[in-house]
């Protein structure tokens, strides 16, 4: 079993390796510029991973997992545009660098060359990965509308903000691992407890997203901090501040949600609002439930414990990030 670190190298070797040099430059360039920026590349590392744990080599997966990656750059390409994001991981985003157009068309062409990887599985599991690829490309786009649509209404239940947190986020996670532990030949009932890890870690891992957009260090975070609140995204802690505020902080809340004309100021409130209510322990408290929960399903998968070691390690360290 390799250690992270050695998976983190050997997926970064190969994004490092593979350059984007076709013509026209404006399509290829912007793929280079995301790609390199780094990220923590967790998807790619949850792929290898999966595969190892089912006794498969990792030199198998590589492809598929650098696919992935692809594909999760490809979505943020598109993510930023949709949320008027300035910055990602620390530098300009594509579309502010570049343009909306050159950021929406690298970003298909990202999504056609994951593909093109993804096909590189052997052929005795390739109708089976690329199934799960397509629903879990789906299931992100269906994330990825209601999340925009909730941007909207004002009356978002926490089921429904748990839901479409699931399909932006997790099932990516929950499908990177799936594919990674069939290329490693697990059986199908294995498949789907890595799955369902995969699946609830990537809630705790979009709630504390959702938390470090609010409290995050901005130099560490690499995004706009606050540019959540600016957008009106119905998060955890939002629905749950609306649900516990009374009298004047009620009222306060409601005009800032409908206020855009000063966003520093706007940020700053809603961050007191949030500070009054407590909602951020709130919010902690839900992710722990899923990392819990996800740890649950990994106890249930049969392979012996030093194997599950490394995830267990993995999905502790989501508690602590700061980017
Ligand atoms: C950002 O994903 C999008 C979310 C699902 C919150 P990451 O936080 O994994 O982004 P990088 O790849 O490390 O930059
Ligand atoms: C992440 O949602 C979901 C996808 C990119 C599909 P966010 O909008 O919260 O991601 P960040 O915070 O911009 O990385
Ligand atoms: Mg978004
Ligand atoms: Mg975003
Ligand atoms: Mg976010």
């Amino acid at each position: 079993m390799h250690s992270i670190e050695q998976l983190q190298y050997l997926v970064n070797k190969a994004i490092a390796d593979t350059k984007y040099t076709e013509q026209p430059a404006e399509l290829y360039e912007p793929i280079s510029y995301l790609m390199q920026l780094g990220g923590k590349r967790m998807r790619p590392v949850l792929v290898l991973i999966a595969t190892e744990i089912f006794d498969g080599n990792v030199l198998k997966a590589l492809d598929a997992a650098i696919g992935i990656e692809l594909f999760h750059n490809f979505t943020l390409m598109h993510d930023d545009i949709m949320d008027k994001a300035p910055l990602r991981r620390g530098k300009p985003t594509v579309h502010a660098k570049w343009n909306e157009s050159a950021a929406i068309l690298s970003g298909d062409v990202m999504f056609v060359e994951a593909y093109k990887l993804m096909i590189k599985v052997d052929d005795s599991i390739l109708r089976e990965v690329l199934a799960i690829f397509s629903d879990t490309a789906s299931g992100v786009c269906q994330g990825q509308q209601a999340d925009m649509n909730f941007e909207k209404r004002d009356d978002v239940s926490l089921p429904e903000y748990l839901e479409m947190i699931r399909q932006k986020t997790a099932v990516l996670l929950a499908g990177s691992m799936q594919i990674g532990a069939l290329i490693g030949g697990a059986v199908p009932d294995q498949a789907n407890l890595i799955y369902e890890f995969g699946e609830n870690l990537g809630l705790a891992f979009q709630l504390q997203d959702d938390i470090l957009d609010v409290y995050g260090n901005p130099e560490k975070f690499g995004k706009q901090v606050g540019g959540d609140i600016l957008s009106n995204k119905k998060t955890f802690m939002l629905i749950k501040a609306k649900e516990l505020a009374t009298g004047n902080t009620k009222s306060d809340l409601d005009t800032w949600l409908n206020s855009s004309d000063d966003p520093l100021a706007k940020i700053k409130a809603i961050t007191s609002i949030y500070n009054l209510l407590e909602v951020r322990k709130l919010a902690e408290i839900e992710m722990e439930e899923y990392v819990n929960k996800a740890l649950r399903a990994l106890d249930m998968i049969s392979v012996n414990r030093s194997k599950k070691d490394l995830l267990r390690g993995f999905a502790e360290q989501l508690l602590i990030r700061e980017n």
